[in-house]
């Protein structure tokens, strides 16, 4: 696992969107007639790359033409008209501004009659498009990713998740600050569905997922802490910021800024 540290929220996402960038331009130069296979997260973590992207994009620097898109998860029981949806929340910030066909984008549907069906389905679409190609994450304060919760089975598939009570009050900030209009079920891929994917990269920013990143990177693979299954992946990166890095060891911290110095955006 590559631990890119940056100074700040703004170029931990400067370096991240220019990671995108350079994966979908790099595919669709050498795989013109097949679509880049792209994972994408909700919350505020990816808001400042979702910014950077739709800009790159109006600037004629990267298409989402090419572009196939599998959200990690939706809340069960809100339509899509709902502000809160993730749905709303991905067309808001990101999938409105950009060249994308609405046909190239996914998003669970929560509101399904058969929910496991819809699960099953999203998990062969995927299956279909052969597999994700890089799948962009956050993590919750309690290192939870899309919404498997601690001691979900690392190697889970997409699912119904109960949310914990920590998640309902972290999320209720967007739900008039009551934990009780937040919806108690989500759909979400499962943990094993983003490891699958060729490349995953999590974005972890801010005091409050400091204890996060350190399980995560020190903690060793872990079922409380679902993100830490990227230690089992071949390609996979966090780029984070300095508050993030509150609890690592001192030696932990100066290894990953030594080793990735180059990938330091100065300023
Ligand atoms: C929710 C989402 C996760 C996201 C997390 C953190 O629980 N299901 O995918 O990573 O929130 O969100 P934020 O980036 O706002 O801290």
């Amino acid at each position: 696992m590559k631990v890119i540290i940056q100074k700040d929220y703004e170029n931990m996402c400067e370096w991240a969107a220019k990671h995108i960038m350079d994966a979908i331009n790099d595919h669709n130069a050498k795989n013109p007639e097949k679509p880049f296979v792209l994972g994408l997260p909700t919350g505020s973590s990816p808001l400042g790359v979702y910014r950077r992207l739709i800009e790159a994009n109006k600037a004629g620097k990267v298409s989402f033409k090419n572009v196939v898109t599998f959200n990690m998860d939706e809340y069960v029981g809100l339509p899509h008209e709902h502000h809160e949806s993730y749905w709303a929340f991905m067309h808001d910030n990101f999938f409105d501004h950009i060249d994308i066909p609405e046909c190239n984008v996914n998003i669970l549907n929560g509101m399904a009659e058969d929910l496991e069906a819809e699960c099953a389905a999203y998990e062969a679409k995927i299956a279909h498009y052969g597999g994700i190609d890089l799948f962009l994450g956050g993590s919750g304060v309690d290192g939870h990713i899309a919404f498997n919760e601690p001691f979900t089975s690392l190697t889970s598939r997409t699912g119904v998740r109960d949310l914990t009570e920590d998640t309902k009050i972290a999320n209720s900030r967007f739900f008039n600050n009551d934990p009780e209009l937040v919806p108690s079920k989500a759909l979400s891929v499962g943990v094993g569905t983003v490891t699958d994917s060729r490349e995953v990269l999590l974005l972890i920013s801010g005091h409050n997922k400091a204890r996060a990143l350190k399980e995560c990177v020190e903690g060793g693979l872990n079922q409380m802490w679902t993100i830490s299954a990227l230690n089992m992946h071949n390609n996979a990166y966090i780029a984070c910021d300095e508050l993030a890095c509150g609890e690592l060891r001192v030696d932990t911290y100066k290894y990953f800024l030594d080793i990735y110095k180059s990938e330091r955006i100065e300023g």
